[in-house]
């Protein structure tokens, strides 16, 4: 009976969380990043499967995790991380690499660290590695 009654509190933990990536983005990115991640000329750039061929390298899951908006995202790292991987399956599947390792809460705690400066500059070179013949 007591273990029917922990299951059932898993259940409903597990099912609570599966919404929550998607609240988290309407509250943390939606005002930015629209509805459907379109851009916003000039202001908001895209969120696109672009993303997905970014993360067939460390540099691109790196990139991911120090954004300024994400690295000051005030949610814990934990969904954080889940916020992201969320985001690459609502907008990047298909380019997402094979076996893709989800991003965990230690590579957001270690992005919140080093906050990019330069993102614009760290994007081309995700899309320059991305772009090299693999060794
Ligand atoms: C205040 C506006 C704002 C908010 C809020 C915001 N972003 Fe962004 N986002 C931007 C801007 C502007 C850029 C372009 C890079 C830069 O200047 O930071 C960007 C870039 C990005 C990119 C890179 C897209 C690419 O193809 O390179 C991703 C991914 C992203 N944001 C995800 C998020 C997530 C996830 C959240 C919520 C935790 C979020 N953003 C919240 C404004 C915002």
């Amino acid at each position: 009976m007591l273990l029917l009654g922990a299951l059932a509190i898993l259940r409903s933990v597990v099912s609570a969380n599966a919404f929550e990536p998607a609240i988290n983005y309407q509250l943390h990115c939606q005002g930015c990043h629209l509805a459907d991640g379109r851009a916003t000329p000039d202001l908001v750039p895209a969120i696109d499967p672009t993303l997905g061929r970014m993360m067939r390298v460390p540099e691109g899951r790196d990139y991911l995790v120090r954004l300024p908006n994400v690295a000051a995202a005030q949610i814990d790292a934990a969904d954080t991380a889940a916020l992201l991987n969320w985001l690459l399956a609502r907008f990047a599947a298909h380019d997402l690499p094979e076996g893709f390792d989800p991003i965990s809460a230690d590579e957001v705690l270690a992005g919140r660290t080093a906050p990019l400066v330069d993102v614009a500059g760290a994007r081309a070179a995700v899309l320059r590695r991305v772009s090299e013949p693999s060794p």
